[in-house]
């Protein structure tokens, strides 16, 4: 399902509020976070919407989708510290239950068994929040990833390294390899929202909507999910067909 808003706000407001039914609904839920400029505005308005209706998040549990390796949890650019910045600081968690792949590990062949092991453990995710790269990515699963993958070293693909070396002072520091969550352990959470914004992703949201479900195109994995919602601005959703826009399954506020 397409949910269609006019600002970059609205969407944030939106997703912020779809997390906070879920903790409120079910404080021991399990969620799944992702990072990237998109999540910025969701996390502002989720820790917004805590300080004006605080809830008891002691029972929390969260799982990054993932983590460059060779950046330690204290390096500016590693999710971990963006994590930090962005929401957990903010935010009273336990520290024991908040997870992100351990990009610094040894073996990473047992640390990324252990980390989808530990997910469904707790009975899975209960609400995975992802991204998209522009290239179709979810998590750091780029394309042609098996969607029966499970949590796994990549070698980051060329584009994906452009499109985050805005994060870096110097393109040549982008790491090469992540590990992420696999695509069968994001179809297993319950409830998925992928939230699109801005202009430069308008192809990709119009790739995902004509594409069948396709390994060349990662994101169409969610088109067998029966819980997944794609939440657009309209700048992120102007090449979609007008009838989509203005079709009763896509609501257009
Ligand atoms: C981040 C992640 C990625 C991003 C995607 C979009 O944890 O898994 O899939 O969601 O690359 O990134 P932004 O939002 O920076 O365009």
């Amino acid at each position: 399902m397409y949910k269609i808003f006019k600002t970059v706000d609205e969407v944030a407001q939106y997703t912020a509020q779809r997390l906070l039914d879920k903790i409120q609904t079910k404080p021991e839920a399990v969620l799944g976070l992702a990072t990237g400029g998109t999540m910025e505005p969701v996390y502002a308005q989720l820790e917004k919407g805590l300080r004006q209706h605080p809830m008891d998040l002691s029972r929390l549990t969260t799982f990054n989708l993932d983590e460059y390796i060779g950046l330690a949890p204290s390096h500016p650019q590693s999710y971990r510290y963006y994590m930090d910045q962005h929401l957990f600081d903010k935010l009273s968690l336990a520290q024991e239950r908040v997870h992100l792949p351990d990009g610094m590990a040894e073996d990473r062949a047992d640390a990324c068994r252990a980390y989808s092991a530990a997910i469904q453990a707790l009975g899975g995710l209960d609400l995975q929040l992802l991204g998209i790269g522009s290239n179709g990515h979810i998590g750091f699963n780029e394309p042609q990833t098996s969607f029966a993958s499970r949590t796994h070293v990549v070698e980051l693909s060329e584009q994906t390294r452009i499109d985050n070396g805005r994060f870096f002072a110097d393109q040549r520091e982008v790491p090469t390899h992540a590990i992420t969550l696999g695509i069968q352990d994001i179809l297993e959470a319950k409830d998925i929202l992928l939230v699109i914004t801005g202009r430069h992703k308008a192809d990709i949201v119009a790739q995902l909507y004509h594409s069948g479900v396709d390994e060349a195109l990662p994101a169409s994995a969610l088109k067998q999910h029966h819980n997944a919602t794609i939440v657009l601005d309209s700048e992120a959703a102007a090449l979609l067909p007008r009838q989509e826009v203005f079709n009763p399954k896509a609501s257009v506020v």
